[in-house]
């Protein structure tokens, strides 16, 4: 794993970007899988920056959200549908058949979980997974207790994440109880993964990860068993990493390293 410790999110957020870019640039038909949620909303946005701005170029890229809210319409202001749409899909050049979220609206979930597993694996297989990070550790929506094997399906979210997730909502009960996800055994089988996380609430989500043992309670722990995760964390994330120094230290040696 590579920690990345940035002074502001915004400095966080572009570095992720410039990440997301050297990626496309090497491999410009690059399937991608895809977060929501505030962390990642300065890396779309540098993303988008860099279409219009530097011509990157999203013609071929393929995408896979993690997750969706189970009952809400796709054009639902909450829906993750909307979402990246909004954040991200209406603001580049990919085509629309090459874009694959998770319905929250299908009437055989078994099924469609099926098929969207099948899915990725007909395109290849995801190349590079974004992730956030939950308050409660989770990936997705992998609550803790999730099986660290688990494939996409649905979950019944934890208290906390309805708790966090009610500030994009008008009341806590208007937050869906289920969402469909992607399991984190998917999430284990891309080639590069890069977790973000940013902000004092997510600082022991994240020491949890990085340092604490591997358990099925901090869904993201399973990382550790990644070959190539990259963590971009701001200074407040990484408040309670206990070997910070090295971690930064690490970085500072890496451009002389043999
Ligand atoms: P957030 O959510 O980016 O809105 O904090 C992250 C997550 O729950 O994975």
């Amino acid at each position: 794993m590579e920690i990345i410790v940035k002074d502001t999110v915004e400095e966080m957020s572009k570095t992720a970007a410039r990440a997301v870019a050297r990626i496309l640039n090497a491999k410009p038909n690059a399937v991608l899988g895809l977060a929501t949620g505030s962390t990642p909303l300065g890396l779309y946005k540098e993303l988008v920056r860099l279409h219009k701005e530097e011509g990157l170029d999203f013609s071929q890229v393929t995408t896979f959200n993690l997750d969706e809210y189970v009952g809400l319409t796709q054009n639902h202001p909450q829906s993750y549908h909307y979402f990246m749409h909004e954040n991200l899909f209406k603001r580049i050049n990919i085509p629309k058949q090459n874009i694959y979220i998770p319905s929250g609206t299908t009437d055989n979930y078994e099924a469609f979980c099926a098929w969207y597993e099948l899915r990725i694996r007909q395109c290849g297989g995801i190349d590079l997974q974004l992730l956030g990070i939950g308050s409660d550790g989770h990936i997705a929506f992998n609550e803790p207790a999730s099986s660290l094997g688990s494939r996409t399906r649905i979950k019944t979210l934890a208290r906390q994440t309805i708790e966090d997730n009610a500030r994009f909502f008008d009341t806590l009960d208007q937050v869906p109880i289920y969402a469909i996800t992607m399991g984190v055994g998917t999430i284990l089988e891309a080639g590069k993964i890069i977790l973000l996380a940013n902000g004092k609430k997510k600082a022991a989500a994240v020491a949890a990860a990085i340092e604490g043992p591997v358990t099925s309670m901090v869904t993201a722990s399973a990382l550790q068993l990644h070959r190539d995760v990259l963590y971009f964390v701001d200074r407040e994330a990484a408040s309670e990493l206990k070997m910070l120094d090295y971690y930064e230290w690490i970085q500072a040696k890496m451009v002389d390293a043999p």
